[in-house]
């Protein structure tokens, strides 16, 4: 393994671990039956943490839209009380838009939003409209999703929760990051910059009158882990968080509905620094760059 990433592993397992999590005594700092009555929206609920976010809410009394695109783990999740699965293909910007459209008509508005789905990959790819696939699944989807959520009205007095990952600390706010050329492709940069991206997107909406966080769930034992960072999961494996541990903080800050703090990454339950290098704290471009790129995106994939 590259002496970088052991360096990124050893510096943070100790908080990133379920290890951090139980030296927190989280475990012993139960939510509670929480959203009796409300409606949430979580997009990757087929598998990993985002299948813990729908579990945990619904357990606690939410009607859960849970959004995958694979049909077998969709019917996994059929029958289950106040799950909602709901068949849209996230990587797709007119699904996104769908789907925004889909829950708009059917509920009077949502009390949660999880943009969770989100993916690292090694290899270059483009999604079905033609961009980088990752950018596609880990930002675009979660921009054209929600404006249009709150075009429609759809979002009420809901809070939006963004997935982001202590990947982050790996890049300032970057436009160039966002969508790599295949030859100078790095997996592992564009993760960083999208999840960087969403501190930005979160902070917009929230200023805009829809609530956001953005959070950092630590690191998961995951089918989504196991595929991207096999080196993670083979040398950490036994002390990685369950997807419960990981839906954690998803379901405090949904619970407890703090005011949002511009720039934080939340995590275990508070509102933590973005920044664990200093280089990342110099943006490479105002976040009015990186919302004009994912709205003229947006547009041009609806233009087909
Ligand atoms: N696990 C960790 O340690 C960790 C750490 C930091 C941040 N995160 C973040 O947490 C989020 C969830 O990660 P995870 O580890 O739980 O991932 P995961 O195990 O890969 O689960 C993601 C879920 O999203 C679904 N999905 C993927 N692409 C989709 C698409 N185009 N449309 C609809 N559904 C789709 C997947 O199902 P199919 O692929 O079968 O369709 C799967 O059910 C991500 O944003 C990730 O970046 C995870």
């Amino acid at each position: 393994m590259p002496s970088k990433l052991l360096n990124f592993y050893g510096r943070f397992a100790p908080s990133f671990t379920a290890v951090g999590f139980v030296a927190r005594g989280l475990p012993l700092r139960p939510i509670g039956r929480a959203f009796e009555g409300q409606t949430w929206l979580v997009t990757g609920a087929t598998g990993g943490i985002g299948r813990s976010i729908a579990l945990g809410a619904a357990r606690r009394g939410a009607s859960v839209y849970a959004v995958g695109r694979n049909p077998e783990a969709l019917a996994a999740l059929e029958g289950v009380a106040g799950v909602k699965p709901l068949k849209f293909d996230l990587d797709r910007v007119a699904d996104n838009l769908s789907l925004a459209e889909h829950v708009a008509a059917s509920v009077g508005g949502l009390d949660v939003l999880v943009n969770n789905v989100g993916r690292l990959e090694h290899a270059y790819s483009t999604s079905p409209d033609g961009f980088e696939s990752t950018y596609a699944i880990n930002l675009l989807g979660h921009f054209a999703l929600t404006e249009r959520l709150i075009e429609l009205g759809a979002l009420g007095s809901g809070r939006i929760i963004n997935m982001a990952s202590g990947g982050l600390y790996n890049s300032a706010l970057s436009l160039r990051r966002l969508e790599q050329s295949p030859a100078r492709y790095s997996g592992v940069m564009a993760y960083a910059a999208h999840k960087r991206a969403q501190l930005a997107l979160s902070d917009r909406w929230s200023a805009q009158g829809a609530p956001a966080y953005t959070m950092h769930p630590g690191w998961v034992a995951t089918e989504g882990v196991r595929t991207a960072l096999p080196d993670l999961n083979r040398h950490l494996g036994p002390i990685l968080r369950t997807g419960a541990q990981g839906a954690d903080t998803a379901l405090w800050l949904a619970a407890r509905r703090p005011a949002p703090v511009p720039g934080a990454l939340w995590f275990d339950r508070a509102a933590r620094s973005a920044h664990a290098y200093e280089h990342s704290r110099t943006p490479e471009v105002e976040p009015e760059a990186i919302f004009a790129k994912l709205a003229a995106d947006v547009a041009k994939a609806a233009k087909g």
